[in-house]
């Protein structure tokens, strides 16, 4: 059945897109009102051939697609294919001017994709792909508007994931790929959680089991100089500085504060994220302080009869009495955090607390990406000790 995207559209600022796309749009998308999500368990090690065709299939006829990669379950669709595209963003529920990532299973990709790949592009991709890195190049006039959502440039990155990358190749196309959620909740670390969001509006995914990093890939910006991380994320900056010494943060990606919007480089910065629905309460300072302000708050809540839970480290676990308590892992081990993260947040949604208390962690290595998305996810709310 044809479905027009009439309720959608209106939220497109006027220019942001050629008219005669979204008339080529109109008449190209098949979407169904409901459709059938089927589950297709696949050996993340070796997946078998026969299930990633069938999800290929559904790529190649412009359906959407979850899959898992290293980072976080991905929602596929054909980057090429204006439909197809159109109607991952209709899925998601994401702003239209939110583009996603590409995803490429070779390097030679890259250069279809975009205009002017430079060197450090060519240093980084040697030294950390496959893997949790996406680069932000000039893009080609190959691309679709909507899959750059209007913009210049383009997000490429080629996943460390034996099943994204099967699923890549058996598509023959590069698979714009956001994160599996609905916009602005956790991202996806296991099928379920693409499941709960996306069930019945998406053709099929390809269950993998958990993913191993737990937040995003990280998002460099190499059409400026110098290159800026707009999204600290599985790859950290000591790692990047190796290959292109003068690479920097942008404001936003280690802000502690809200800042305007007019600032804002890459399209995401903009929107709520990572934020369950739950509220939440980020406590940052010293170990001596943190479990005690935490208690406090949380005794506070507990007497408005709200159930509250708390967000955790190992090393303070036993510090907290009272709450859904909730254990990411070690401080000292800011992968297995990250790893945790966003799967905890959802436990909490799933146990129906109110609000969350967390602890905030030492910014180092992954740790920047777990503060980057503790802080977002509780919008700013942050709470310091000192
Ligand atoms: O690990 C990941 O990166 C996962 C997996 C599935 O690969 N993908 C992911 O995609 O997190 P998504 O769409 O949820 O986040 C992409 C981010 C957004 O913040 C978006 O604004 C930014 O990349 N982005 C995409 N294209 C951009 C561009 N041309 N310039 C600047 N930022 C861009
Ligand atoms: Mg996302």
């Amino acid at each position: 059945m044809a479905k027009s995207f009439s309720a959608f559209i209106p939220s497109l600022n006027a220019g942001d897109f050629p008219p005669t796309e979204l008339k080529v749009t109109w008449t190209i998308l098949v979407v169904e009102e409901t459709m059938e999500t089927i589950v297709l368990k696949v050996n993340p090690q070796r997946p078998e051939l026969d299930k990633i065709r069938i999800a290929a299939e559904y790529v190649k006829k412009g359906g959407l697609v979850a899959f898992p990669t290293e980072t976080v379950y991905g929602l596929g669709a054909d980057a090429l294919n204006t439909g197809a595209v159109l109607s991952l963003f209709r899925a998601k529920e994401r702003p239209l001017d939110n583009p996603p990532i590409v995803h490429v299973s070779k390097t030679e990709d890259v250069y279809e994709l975009a205009s002017q790949v430079p060197p450090e592009a060519e240093r980084l991709m040697a030294r950390f792909w496959p893997g949790p890195l996406t680069l932000v190049l000039k893009r080609s006039s190959k691309v679709p508007t909507v899959t750059v959502a209007g913009l210049d440039t383009i997000a490429v990155r080629m996943p460390r994931h034996h099943v994204a990358l099967a699923l890549i190749r058996e598509s023959s196309c590069p698979i714009a790929a956001p994160s599996a959620n609905i916009a602005g909740k956790p991202s996806p670390t296991c099928a379920k959680h693409v499941l709960d969001d996306l069930n019945g509006r998406i053709h099929a995914v390809l269950d993998g089991g958990p993913t191993h990093i737990g937040v995003e890939s990280t998002v460099l910006d190499l059409s400026v100089d110098p290159p800026q991380i707009l999204r600290p994320g599985g790859t950290s900056i000591e790692q990047l500085r190796k290959e292109v010494d003068n690479v920097i943060f942008h404001p936003f990606a280690i802000a502690e504060k809200e800042l305007p919007v007019e600032k804002a480089k890459s399209p995401g910065m903009k929107h709520r994220h990572y934020a369950p629905n739950a509220k939440v309460i980020l406590v940052e300072g010293s170990l001596l302080d943190v479990p005690a302000k935490i208690n406090q708050l949380a005794e506070t809540y507990l007497q408005q009869d709200m159930k509250v839970g708390i967000l955790a480290t190992t090393e303070t676990a036993s510090a907290y009495k009272r709450g859904t308590i909730k254990v990411m892992g070690s401080r000292f081990n800011p992968a297995d955090l990250a790893r945790n993260l966003f799967a905890l947040l959802r436990e909490f949604d799933d146990e129906k607390v109110d609000i969350v208390v967390a602890e905030g962690v030492p910014a180092e290595d992954l740790g920047v990406a777990v503060m980057n998305r503790l802080r977002r996810a509780a919008a700013y709310n942050i709470i310091k000790t000192e």
